[in-house]
C-alpha cells in the first residue's frame, strides 16, 4: 500500500479532450491505493466518457453540473471543493487552462478549482495537439497558473488524436501517480531532508558484450526512494541495472559498476542526512576486461581472474561526510542473521535489513528482519516492498529527529 495515499480526498477533474479516457485509469488505480477520489467532468468531458464509468469505478457521485445540489441543498462542488486534499485535472484542454488563467468558473471544473484553491495544491495535466500546447496563449496561460504554485505535468511526445505524432499526449498514469503521491507529501516527517539512495545491480564488464551481473531488480530501492520523496525528503536515487521506470521526483545517477556506484555515493552523500544501500554491488570484478569479444576458439574452459571491488559502505563509514544515518541490506543464503550482524558492525552501520536471498531479489513481498546497533532485531511480518520501505523511514526519521 501506498502510504501517501491512505485516507485522501483527491479530486479529479475531467475535461473535454479525447485523453479524457485515460481518466478512467487513474481514477481506478488511485481508488484501488486507499485514496477517495472525487471526480468532477465538464460538459465535453462527458461527450468522451460517461460519468457512470466513474462513478463505478470510484464508487462516489461524480458531478458535471456546477448548479448541482445536495439533498440538503449543500452545493455540490463546493463540497467537493472542501474536502479535497489535492485537485488533479487530467486531462485539462486548453479552453479549461485559458479558464483556470483567468478565473472564469461556468463549469463544474472551473467552479471547484476556484473554489479548492485556497487549501488543495493544484495538478494540472495538459493533453491536446502540439499546435495548441506551443500556442503562446497556452504558455502564457501556463506560465500565469505555475506563478500562482500549480504543479505541470507536461505532456508526452507521440501518436495524437489528429494522427499527427509530436508534443501534447497526456503524460501517463505512472509519472501523474508519481506526481500526486510526491505533492500531497510536502511537509511530510522527512521534510527538508537528502536521502540518498542505491538500488539496482551492478554490472562489471568482462568484454564489450559480456557482464558478471546479479538478480538484483531494484525493486526495494526504488519503493524506498519513491516513499522517502512521499515523505517530503529530497531523494537520490542511486540506480545500477534495472528495467524499471524512473520515478518522478527524485534525481537520479547512473552508475553501472561498483566503482561507478562507489563515486556517486561519494559525491551524493555530502550534504546528505541519510544513507540506503539497497543496491547489490559486486564484490569482485575481471581483472582486465578484453578490449574485443572473447571468442569461443576451440578450448574447453574459460578462466576469468577477478579482483576485489572497493568495498562503498567502508569508505562511507570512513568518510568526512559521513551522513548521520546509514542503513545497509544484507541479502544471504545461510547464516542470515549472523552475517548480517557481522556487516553491522564492520561496516559501522546503523541499522542493517537481513533478508533471505528467495524473497531480497524480484520479489515484491519480502521478509526482513531490522537489526539495530547495539542489538535489538525485529523479526517484519512478510512485507510489500512500499510498507517495508515505510519501516525503514520511520527509523530513519525518528534517528534524524533526535
Ligand atoms: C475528438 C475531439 C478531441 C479533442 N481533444 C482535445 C484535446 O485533447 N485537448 C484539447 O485541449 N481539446 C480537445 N478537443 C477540443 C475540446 O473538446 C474543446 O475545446 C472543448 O470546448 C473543451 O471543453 P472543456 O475544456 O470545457 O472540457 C477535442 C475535440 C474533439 C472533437
Amino acid at each position: 500500500m501506498v502510504r501517501v495515499l491512505q485516507n485522501k480526498t483527491i479530486l479529479l477533474g475531467v475535461t473535454g479532450s479525447i485523453a479524457a479516457y485515460k481518466a478512467a485509469g487513474l481514477a481506478s488505480q488511485l481508488t484501488q491505493a486507499g485514496a477517495a477520489v472525487d471526480v468532477v467532468m465538464t460538459r465535453a468531458a462527458t461527450q468522451f466518457i460517461g460519468p457512470l464509468t466513474f462513478e463505478a469505478l470510484t464508487r462516489r457521485h461524480v458531478v458535471t453540473d456546477v448548479m448541482a445540489l445536495l439533498p440538503d441543498s449543500q452545493i455540490w462542488h463546493v463540497a467537493m471543493a472542501k474536502r479535497a486534499d489535492i485537485f488533479v485535472i487530467a486531462p485539462a484542454t486548453a479552453h479549461t487552462i485559458a479558464k483556470l488563467a483567468h478565473g472564469l468558473a461556468d463549469d463544474a471544473v472551473s467552479a471547484t478549482a476556484l473554489d479548492a484553491s485556497r487549501r488543495a495544491p493544484l495538478v494540472i495535466a495538459p493533453a491536446m495537439e502540439t499546435g495548441m500546447w506551443e500556442h503562446a496563449a497556452t504558455q502564457e496561460n501556463i506560465a500565469k497558473l505555475v506563478a500562482r504554485g500549480a504543479v505541470i505535468v507536461p505532456p508526452g511526445e507521440g501518436h495524437l488524436a489528429s494522427g499527427a505524432s509530436g508534443t501534447g499526449r497526456l503524460a501517463n498514469a505512472d509519472d501523474l501517480i508519481d506526481t500526486i503521491r510526491a505533492v500531497l507529501g510536502r511537509g511530510g516527517d522527512l521534510a527538508r531532508r537528502v536521502i540518498v539512495v542505491t538500488a539496482g545491480g551492478t554490472q562489471e564488464p568482462i568484454d564489450p558484450v559480456r557482464v558478471l551481473a546479479n538478480h538484483s531488480s531494484g525493486k526495494m530501492g526504488w519503493a524506498l526512494a519513491q516513499a522517502a520523496r512521499d515523505r517530503g525528503a529530497r531523494v537520490i536515487l542511486i540506480a545500477g541495472t534495472t528495467s524499471l521506470r524512473v520515478p518522478r521526483g527524485v534525481e537520479l545517477m547512473a552508475a553501472s559498476s561498483a566503482r561507478e556506484m562507489r563515486e556517486a555515493v561519494l559525491r551524493a552523500i555530502v550534504d546528505a542526512d541519510a544513507l540506503v544501500m539497497a543496491a547489490a554491488v559486486a564484490d569482485f570484478r575481471p581483472a582486465q576486461t578484453a578490449e574485443q569479444k572473447i571468442k569461443k576458439g576451440n578450448t574447453e574452459t574459460l578462466t576469468l581472474e577477478l579482483v576485489k571491488n572497493p568495498d562503498i559502505l567502508a569508505d562511507v563509514a570512513r568518510h568526512s561526510s559521513r551522513p548521520a544515518v546509514v542503513i545497509g541490506f544484507a541479502a544471504e543464503t545461510q547464516e542470515l542473521l549472523v552475517n548480517a550482524r557481522a556487516k553491522l558492525e564492520s561496516k559501522n552501520l546503523d541499522l542493517i535489513v537481513a533478508n533471505p536471498v528467495p524473497s531480497a531479489f524480484g520479489s515484491d513481498i519480502d521478509r526482513a528482519t531490522l537489526i539495530e546497533r547495539g542489538g535489538a532485531a525485529t523479526e517484519l511480518p512478510p512485507l510489500t516492498k512500499e510498507d517495508l520501505s515505510e519501516k525503514i523511514l520511520d527509523f530513519i526519521a525518528a534517528r534524524l529527529k533526535t
